[in-house]
């Protein structure tokens, strides 16, 4: 798979390990900083990974930050990407089965190594499962095409 990486300072070093787990798994990587632990602006790295995404120029997108928030949020606002951050196996999983998830953003503060490498190989290796979900995921792009003031009627 084409993945593109990202994270700010607070994100440096696990993006290091995150980097090598994805080439040991034989996965086309690019990394979009940050490039040393100096600060940086996290949307401006989301942005790129994004992006890429956006455009289908990656298949995946990885971000890392202090909580994995601010670059989920950031991510969230280029058309197609569907970033989520999660926390351990089960919400990476759901992450692919239920929202078909291209974006992962991760924690570097509260996960562990050994915790990221098992939520990144399992995030990769999930399928969406479409169906009901499928629907689903269409009404959120739908959403993100016409933006409405009043909510659409539930089904
Ligand atoms: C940077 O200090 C911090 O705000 C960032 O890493 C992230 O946690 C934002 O959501």
């Amino acid at each position: 798979m084409r993945i593109a990486v990202g994270s700010d300072h607070r994100g440096f070093a696990v993006k290091a390990k995150v980097i090598a787990l994805l080439k040991r798994l034989s996965h086309d990587v690019e990394d979009f900083g940050a490039h040393s632990g100096d600060a940086v602006d996290y949307p401006d790295v989301a942005a790129q990974v994004a992006s890429r995404v956006s455009a289908g120029q990656a298949d995946r997108g990885i971000l890392i930050c202090g909580t994995g928030l601010g670059m989920c949020i950031a991510a969230n606002k280029l058309q197609g990407v569907r970033a989520a951050t999660c926390h351990d196996d089960l919400t990476a999983e759901m992450s692919r089965r239920h929202n078909d998830v291209n974006v992962l953003c991760l924690s570097a503060d509260m996960l562990g190594e050994r915790l990221i490498d098992r939520m990144v190989e399992i995030w990769l290796a999930t399928e969406f499962e479409g169906g009901r979900h499928a629907r689903r995921v269409q009404k959120i792009s739908e959403l993100e095409a016409a933006p409405r003031v009043t909510p659409p009627p539930t089904s």
